[in-house]
């Protein structure tokens, strides 16, 4: 009895809650072997850039055997390396020097769909239709004499109809690519395999995954149709038969208990796309997932008021279940956030990416970093069309969604492209602009955006007021967001000019500085500042 009165009353403080973590893209973070695509070698020689970076872990985007119709989330075998990447060994030795540098990784997991070059597909494609090997996807005869229609109605992500027809007849769903055919989780065979694929990177020493597509494993019932067009515009405003359904949380409480099961406080973050902040909020229950990317605070124009309203709807919805929220601005999926804020005008972009950075890592939770984004690199929007190799540009009709521009490999160094990316070339090609973005030339540079990441997330290290933990709102003019944690104040302007306000605190750091006299502080435009209290 006397035990229990003393057991501490919150929940221990996971790693997770507050960490910093750096997404790297994998063939395009740096190339060991020169052959213009980025590998495990290359990340492990430069892990020690990402450590001094003060980031805590990495999550490392698929490098499993795959055809890459889709950058790898179309995997073939999810127990072996792709020989572009390198092999299971170079996957060990990364994993084991990343340890030594105190850096947690986070692997990527596919489980909505495999390849359609997966051992499953192929013997689901070579059998009779109705036959066992086609219950690990979704079979189903087509509408209309002769069954030449699709099922339902249903579109892919990437354009088109969700749904391919086969030789014999029969037609099978791909929510992505027809490369990607979706896995059917009323199997139970789906459910051991999976379990299994886990067990196998948790043995191998990886600290948790990256769960792709968390939210779509699960299809309504009846594949009902959905009446309306351009579906991939309603993915995160409303439940869709094939998004977000309600059977997903059993499956992640599964994977929860496996985790657990595992020393070190293994992770699972999900990239969930829910209509809401509450039902995203659904996939951090204390039995489910650790973390949920935030897609709000990503989308959230730059503007004063629709910040506040999204950093207070997150941290209400997370706070609920007890997590915390997880603050992401950028990632491989989409423009990158200086071109977003301000599209053609670099330097604006620029100064409100380095003010949105700062203030990311003011809010109470976790941090995604996504690579390159501590360079302040741009979309690159100019690539040719004969370069491109997403499949969302060849399905798209016009859709949005163009994916190579935040993917062209990082500049390291040097006057000329691959800029140190390799000795050879780069998958994409790289902007004449990158000359000056080079890690080489970001080093040592006080005014440069690497420079401001890195003092910025050793300060986030050093004070304990950030990190996890409350956070308050303090009064602030129109188009200036101040908020209080404790010992801290962070002041955002995101007006165009320069506003004046009383005296926060002695300055810690600014994206652009502040003027400070003994009776005011004036911000700059479009800045972010952290001060001491
Ligand atoms: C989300 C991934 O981030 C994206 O790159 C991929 O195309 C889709 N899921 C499908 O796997
Ligand atoms: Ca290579």
């Amino acid at each position: 009895m006397a035990q229990e009165l003393t057991t501490p009353q919150t929940a221990p403080r996971g790693w997770w809650r507050d960490a910093v973590i750096y997404q790297v893209y994998v063939r395009s973070f740096a190339d060991s072997n020169g052959d213009g695509i980025g590998d495990l070698r290359g990340i492990r020689e430069r892990l020690p850039y990402v450590a001094q970076l003060g980031a805590d872990a990495v999550w490392l985007t698929p490098f499993y055997a795959s055809p890459q119709a889709d950058g790898g989330y179309d995997v073939a075998d999810y127990r072996a390396v792709d020989p572009l990447f390198g092999s299971l060994d170079d996957a060990r030795e990364l994993i084991t020097t990343a340890h030594t540098l105190g850096l947690r990784v986070i692997t990527d997991i596919v489980p909505n769909h495999t390849s359609d070059q997966h051992v499953w597909f192929r013997a689901a494609l070579a059998e009779r239709q109705g036959g066992p090997a086609r219950e690990r996807y979704h079979f189903r005869p087509g509408r209309g004499a002769g069954g030449q229609l699709p099922p339902n109605d249903w579109e892919s992500v990437f354009g088109g109809s969700a749904w391919t027809r086969t030789a014999d007849g029969d037609w099978y769903l791909h929510l992505f690519a027809p490369e990607q055919p979706d896995l059917n989780w009323d199997s139970p065979e789906v459910h051991e395999e999976f379990d299994s694929i886990l067990r196998f990177w948790l043995d191998l020493g990886v600290d948790g995954f990256r769960i792709d597509v968390a939210h779509g494993m699960v299809k309504a019932e009846g594949l009902p149709d959905i009446g309306a067009r351009e579906q991939a515009r309603m993915i995160g405003s409303q439940v869709l038969p094939f998004f977000d359904q309600d059977g997903v949380h059993e499956i992640h409480r599964g994977w929860r208990r496996l985790l657990d099961s595992y020393d070190g406080e293994r992770v699972g973050v999900a990239e969930a796309w829910a209509p809401s902040p509450e039902r995203l909020a659904l996939y951090v229950r204390p039995d489910e997932l650790h973390q949920a990317f935030n897609f709000q605070f990503l989308n959230c124009p730059w503007d004063a008021s629709a910040m506040h309203a999204v950093i207070d709807v997150s941290l209400a919805a997370t706070g609920s279940v007890g997590a915390p929220t997880t603050w992401v601005l950028s990632n491989h999926d989409v423009a990158r956030h200086v071109t977003r804020y301000g599209g053609d005008d670099y330097a604006l972009g620029l100064r409100r990416a380095r003010a949105a950075a700062l203030l990311m890592l003011a809010l109470p939770g976790s941090t995604y970093i996504y690579q390159g984004e501590e360079l302040g690199l741009p979309e690159v929007t100019d690539l040719p069309d004969e370069a491109r190799q997403d499949p969302s540009f060849f399905r798209s009709d016009g859709q949005e969604g163009l994916r190579d521009g935040c993917r062209v490999p990082l500049p390291w160094s040097g006057d000329q492209a691959p800029y140190g990316f390799g000795s050879g070339g780069s998958w994409l090609p790289q902007p004449d602009g990158f000359k000056g973005l080079t890690v080489e030339a970001q080093t040592g540079d006080p005014r440069s955006t690497l420079e401001l990441y890195r003092a910025a997330l050793a300060l986030r290290r050093e004070l304990p007021g950030l990190g996890d933990g409350p956070m308050s709102w303090l009064p602030a003019p129109d188009g200036v967001l101040v908020l209080g944690r404790p010992g801290v104040v962070c002041t955002l302007n995101t007006t165009g000019r320069a506003v004046e306000i009383g005296t926060p605190g002695r300055l810690l750091i600014a994206s652009a500085p502040p003027a400070v006299s003994s009776a005011t502080t004036t911000l700059s435009a479009d800045s972010c500042a952290w001060w001491a209290i």
